[in-house]
C-alpha cells in the first residue's frame, strides 16, 4: 500500500445495469476515489451453477476501474454461498445451540467446519485468482466478510467432529479433557472423546471450562478457512496484500489471532451516530485495531457515509459528523477510510443503508460531504510513517472476555466494554493515546499498564505483568483480576492468583452492589468522593490504602491499594470509582501527572499526535457543539487550511485542524 490515504467503498456493480459503471466510475474519479472494494457477494453471479463461471462481468468492471486508475481490493466470495450449493449440500447450512438449522435466503449460511463448504470455497477462490488475480487493477485481497459476523457458532455434527480433533490435540487425552473441564462437577466425567459435544442446549449452565474451549474452538476453525483462502491468493499472487474486514469489538473472533496472519488490518465501524460517546467509541475501536498488530498498516474497510438501517431508529450523520469521524480514524494511524457501500441499492435488505452515492445521486447533501472529502484527503500529504505512540497500554485478551461475561457469576452484567469505558474515559478526554496488548505481549515499551476486570489470566500473562511493574512500570488492576485460569479454575486462596505478588491486598470476597446503590469513598486527606457496581473486601497486606469505602455493608474496608514493588507501583481498584476518584488515581502516575492535558480534559476536543521521523502532526478535533479556541504551541502549520498558526486555533463544532511541526530530538 502506498502512503496516502485511500479513499473507497464497497462496490457491487453485479447490482446495476453496466451503462450505470461508467458513471460510477466518473463519480468515483470527482470523489478523489481510488480503491474499491469488489465481489464480496458475488458467488452466485460467478459461479451460477455448480462448476459454471462467468467471469466476463469481472473482467469488464477491473478493466474501467484500472483504465481510471482506481484500485481493487478483490474480495473473495466466500461469505454468501449460492443457494444451488445449499439446496444440493443441505449439511452445508449451520446449525444453533437448539439443533434449528438455517436456511439461505440471506447471507453467512454456511458451516465452516463443512467439508463440502471449504471445498467449493478453495475452488471459487482458485478460479477467481486464475481468471482475474493478474489484473492490474488488483491492490488488495479482502478474504470473505465479516468473519462469524451473523453465526459465530455452528453447533452441527461437523462442528462436533472438528471439536473432537481440536481437543485431541489439545490436550491429548480424555482424561487431560476432564482434568482441565472439572468434569467430576455434576458428574459429566467423559469416559471417551466420542462423548464430548459442542455446548448444545442443555437443561441448565454448561461446564464452563467446554464453553471456553468452544470460544477458541470456534475462532481457530474461521481462522483456519482464512488461511486456507489466502494460501491459495499467495500462492499465485505473493506480493498482493491480504485483509479481511474486522469488526472492531467482536467478541467471538481473537483479531490479535488474526492479525497476525494478515498483511493489512482493516475494520469496519457502524458507531451509532446518536450514541453520546461516539467520538470515544470511535477512539476506543481504533485505537484497538491499530493495536492487534502493530507492524502493519490498517484501514477503516467499511463505515457509514450516514445511516444504517438495522437499528431500530437510525439516525443519520450530522453534517460534518462523517468528516469529522474520518479524520479521527486517520489521527489514530488509519491508512485508508472506505465506506459501506459506494452506491445505494435499490433492490436487497440493505437498500436503505446509506452510501456514498444515495438514491437521490448528486443531488444529496451526502455527496457533497463525501466529494469533499475525498478531494481534501487526496491533496493531504502522506501522513504513513507518522506512528502513533503510546505511553500507556491497557491489557485486553479475547479469552479474558470469553471467560468474564459467560453466565454464572457474583455480577453477570459485568461486561467488558463498561469496565474499558470506565478506564479508557478519563484518557480519552484528555488527549492520553493509549494502545492495547494482549497480558503477555511484551510491554517495556509503555509507562502505564491498565488492567481493567482480567478476570481470566494464565500464569504467564500473570508473571508478564509482575515483571513490568518490577521493572518500573506502573499498573492499575480493577476488581474482578486474577480469578481463574485457562480451564476457567478458580485461583484459591485470596484471589488474585498470578496478580497478587504485586496487588498489595488480599481480596478476601467479591461483593456486587445493588444496582444504582452508590457508596462513599474517603481519601487519606479527608476528600470523599463515590463508587458503584461492586466492592471488593480486601485486607490490607504490603500496599498502602489511599482510599476507603466509607458507606454501606462495607465502610472500612480499601478502595484503592497503593503498592510500590520493585521500581515501579500498582494501584489496586477495589470498586469501581467515580471519575473524581479516578482522577486522583490517574494523577499519581507520573507517565499522566503534570500533563497539561489532564487540566484541559472535558473541552470536547480530541487530541491526537502521529509522529514520524520529520514530522508530527497534531490532529485537533471538536466533538463540542459550539466553537473552541484553543492554545496551541506555535509555529505550526494547519495542513487541510494550508495556513501557518500562532499560538492558537479555532474549531468549529466537527471542525478538524491538522497542525504541522518539525518532529524534535525527544520525540524522534
Ligand atoms: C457489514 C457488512 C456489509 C453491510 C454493512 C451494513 O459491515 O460487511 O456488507 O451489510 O454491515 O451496515
Amino acid at each position: 500500500m502506498n502512503r496516502r490515504i485511500h479513499y473507497g467503498g464497497d462496490y457491487n456493480p453485479e447490482q446495476w445495469p453496466r451503462a450505470i459503471w461508467r458513471e460510477d466510475v466518473r463519480l468515483m474519479k470527482e470523489a478523489g476515489v481510488d480503491l474499491v472494494t469488489v465481489g464480496v457477494f458475488s458467488w452466485a453471479e460467478l459461479e451460477p451453477t455448480e462448476g459454471t463461471y462467468d467471469f466476463g462481468w469481472l473482467h469488464e468492471v477491473l478493466d474501467l476501474l484500472g483504465e481510471a486508475g482506481i484500485g481493487v481490493d478483490l474480495a473473495t466470495p466466500t461469505t454468501a454461498p449460492p443457494p444451488w450449493l445449499t439446496t444440493r449440500y443441505p449439511d452445508v447450512l449451520p446449525v444453533d445451540s437448539k439443533g434449528t438449522r438455517y436456511s439461505h435466503g440471506s447471507r453467512q449460511q454456511f458451516c465452516v467446519c463443512n467439508p463440502t463448504y471449504r471445498m467449493f470455497a478453495k475452488q471459487v477462490v482458485a478460479r477467481l485468482v486464475s481468471e482475474v488475480g493478474g489484473h492490474p487493477a488488483v491492490e488488495m485481497w479482502h478474504i470473505n466478510n465479516e468473519y462469524a459476523c451473523h453465526v459465530p457458532y455452528c453447533y452441527c455434527d461437523h462442528h462436533a467432529a472438528a471439536f473432537r480433533a481440536w481437543l485431541a490435540s489439545r490436550y491429548g487425552s480424555i482424561e487431560e479433557v476432564n482434568e482441565a473441564w472439572g468434569t467430576v462437577f455434576w458428574s459429566q466425567r467423559y469416559s471417551e472423546l466420542a462423548e464430548v459435544l459442542p455446548p448444545r442446549l442443555t437443561p441448565s449452565f454448561s461446564n464452563p471450562g467446554q464453553e471456553l474451549d468452544y470460544c477458541q474452538f470456534s475462532n481457530d476453525a474461521f481462522l483456519d478457512e482464512l488461511l486456507e483462502e489466502r494460501e491459495i491468493l499467495k500462492a499465485s499472487r505473493p506480493d498482493i496484500p491480504v485483509t479481511t474486514n474486522f469488526v472492531g469489538f467482536y467478541k467471538p473472533l481473537d483479531y490479535f489471532a488474526w492479525s497476525r496472519e494478515l498483511d493489512v488490518v482493516s475494520t469496519d465501524n457502524y458507531v451509532d451516530p446518536a450514541d453520546p460517546e461516539w467520538a470515544m467509541q470511535n477512539a476506543i475501536h481504533y485505537d484497538l485495531v491499530r493495536s492487534v498488530n502493530k507492524a502493519v498498516p490498517w484501514v477503516v474497510m467499511e463505515q457509514t457515509s450516514s445511516r444504517v438501517y438495522w437499528r431500530e431508529h437510525n439516525v443519520p450523520k450530522r453534517p460534518g459528523q462523517m468528516r469529522a469521524m474520518s479524520y479521527q480514524a486517520v489521527a489514530r494511524g488509519a491508512s485508508g477510510v472506505l465506506f459501506f457501500q459506494w452506491r445505494a441499492s435499490r433492490v436487497g435488505a440493505e437498500r436503505f443503508h446509506s452510501a456514498m452515492l444515495s438514491h437521490s445521486g448528486e443531488a444529496s447533501p451526502v455527496w457533497a460531504e463525501i466529494r469533499d472529502l475525498g478531494r481534501e484527503l487526496a491533496l493531504l500529504e502522506p501522513l504513513g510513517q507518522a506512528r502513533v505512540a503510546a505511553r500507556v497500554a491497557v491489557a485486553f485478551s479475547w479469552q479474558n472476555w470469553w471467560a468474564l461475561e459467560a453466565p454464572a457469576k457474583p455480577a453477570n452484567d459485568l461486561v467488558l466494554s463498561e469496565q474499558l469505558a470506565w478506564l479508557y474515559r478519563p484518557l480519552f478526554r484528555s488527549g492520553t493515546t493509549v494502545d492495547f496488548c494482549r497480558p503477555d505481549e511484551p510491554l517495556g515499551g509503555y509507562e502505564v499498564v491498565l488492567v481493567p476486570s482480567l478476570y481470566r489470566v494464565t500464569r504467564e500473562e500473570g508473571a508478564n505483568l509482575v515483571s513490568f511493574v518490577h521493572q518500573g512500570g506502573d499498573a492499575v488492576i480493577s476488581f474482578w483480576s486474577g480469578i481463574v485460569d485457562e480451564h476457567e479454575t478458580v485461583y484459591v486462596g485470596p484471589y488474585g492468583g498470578p496478580l497478587r505478588p504485586i496487588m498489595g491486598c488480599d481480596v478476601l470476597e467479591v461483593a456486587p452492589l445493588l444496582a444504582g446503590a452508590v457508596v462513599e469513598v474517603e481519601w487519606e486527606d479527608g476528600t470523599k468522593t463515590t463508587a458503584g457496581f461492586w466492592a471488593d473486601v480486601v485486607a490490607e497486606t504490603d500496599g498502602h490504602v489511599l482510599a476507603r469505602i466509607a458507606s454501606g455493608p462495607w465502610a472500612g474496608r480499601p478502595a484503592v491499594i497503593e503498592n510500590r514493588v520493585g521500581s515501579g507501583r500498582t494501584y489496586y481498584l477495589a470498586t469501581r470509582l467515580d471519575p473524581a476518584g479516578l482522577a486522583r488515581v490517574y494523577s499519581r502516575l507520573p507517565a499522566l501527572a503534570g500533563e497539561p492535558s489532564l487540566e484541559r480534559a472535558g473541552d470536547g476536543v480530541e487530541r491526537v499526535v502521529r509522529t514520524g521521523p520529520e514530522h508530527t502532526y497534531e490532529f485537533l478535533i471538536n466533538h463540542a457543539p459550539e466553537d473552541r479556541e484553543l492554545e496551541i504551541a506555535p509555529g505550526g502549520i494547519e495542513l487541510l487550511a494550508r495556513v501557518e498558526l500562532g499560538d492558537r486555533v479555532k474549531l468549529p463544532p466537527t471542525g478538524v485542524a491538522i497542525v504541522r511541526r518539525p518532529t524534535s530530538e525527544l520525540a524522534r
